[in-house]
């Protein structure tokens, strides 16, 4: 009881969340309503109840059918408002949010409807609330580089609109199959764009992607990277690199990258002196926002309050904030 008034009180920053993932079954059934769009579910009950995965793959299946349900750009005002009502909640005080344009432009939504929807929301909560946000451009990886690149072409006539949320460019996605190396190509662009870049490695895929994701994309974060520890050398460099991980604890369990939670190892990383952080990357599916991430980890690994708070310390550093506002949080 003490450990969760801890944790609650705890000023956070989140830097691994995919703003579809934050789709509750409720809004996506009032979503689905509102724009006539018929759903193989015949309650929010029996939805809720298909949330059972086994792999990255059979998540992401249910996930791309749940984002059908986004059409106008008040639906991607409501989700992202949503996602904002939790995170205030749970004492988020500044959020780096994934986005995955390919999912909507695909079933011939407009890129401006999607980004326009997410800064609605993440600007008046800035001014309402004092909540910071970035926004993260996301590539799907099972998709190709050309695909990617058209994205890229697509968004930059709106980098001027979105100066103040968007940043960054980010990599998801079926990892297996879909090595860093395929967006070697895009991501030196964006790069040369002055884009903070970052990519999911190491979730399900090999070590050698984290190194690949280092190597030839140049990324300043890895988004999981949990599989890095079967690779001693590149735990050593992680380390001496003070390279930031974005570890969800509550995902690796429920797509079985982990068995139980007490054999995560975010503590042992923790303890090795990696930049690990806690983030929540699809809270609607995967049953909890960042309060349940920190609690389930805190009382599976029996983490001292000192390790909870270096985990809240690692989220702000390894956040794109300028060294002003980190230090406000701190
Ligand atoms: N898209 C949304 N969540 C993801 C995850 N955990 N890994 C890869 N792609 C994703
Ligand atoms: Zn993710």
């Amino acid at each position: 009881a003490e450990m969760r008034a801890f944790i609650e009180a705890l000023p956070k920053t989140e830097l691994h969340l995919h703003i579809e993932g934050t789709l509750e079954p409720e809004l996506l059934f009032a979503l689905a309503q509102r724009n006539k769009v018929d759903l193989p579910y015949a309650s929010v009950e029996a939805l809720r109840a298909a949330y059972a995965f086994t792999d990255l793959q059979s998540f992401l299946d249910l996930y791309y059918a749940g984002a059908n349900v986004l059409r106008t750009e008040q639906d991607f005002y409501d989700m992202t408002m949503a996602y904002i009502d939790h995170a205030r909640a749970d004492k988020v005080r500044h959020a780096e949010i994934f986005f995955d344009p390919q999912t909507h432009t695909e079933r011939g939504i407009g890129i401006d409807v999607v980004f326009a929807g997410i800064a609605r929301a993440l600007r008046e909560a800035r001014d309402q609330h004092g909540f910071s946000s970035a926004m993260i451009m996301s590539f799907l990886r099972h998709l190709s580089e050309e695909d990617a690149f058209a994205t890229l072409d697509a968004a930059l006539p709106l980098r001027d609109l979105y100066k103040d949320l968007w940043n960054g460019i980010g990599l998801d996605s079926s990892e297996r199959g879909n090595p860093p190396e395929k967006f070697a190509r895009v991501f030196a662009r964006c790069k040369e764009l002055g884009f903070h870049l970052v990519a999911h490695a190491g979730e399900e895929g090999p070590p050698e992607y984290v190194l690949s994701a280092l190597d030839v994309l140049k990324v300043e974060r890895i988004d999981h990277g949990v599989r890095s520890e079967e690779n001693p050398a590149l735990m050593q460099r992680l380390i001496k690199e003070q390279m930031p991980l974005t570890v969800c604890p509550l995902s690796n369990l429920k797509l079985c990258v982990v068995d139980d939670m007490a054999e995560h190892n975010i503590a042992r990383m923790l303890r090795a002196g990696l930049a690990v952080t806690v983030n929540s990357d699809d809270p609607a599916y995967f049953g909890g926002y960042m309060n349940a991430n920190y609690l389930a980890i805190a009382s599976s690994l029996a983490l001292t309050r000192e390790e909870l708070l270096q985990l809240a310390r690692n989220g702000i550093n390894a956040s794109f904030l300028p060294a002003t506002d980190k230090a406000r949080l701190m």
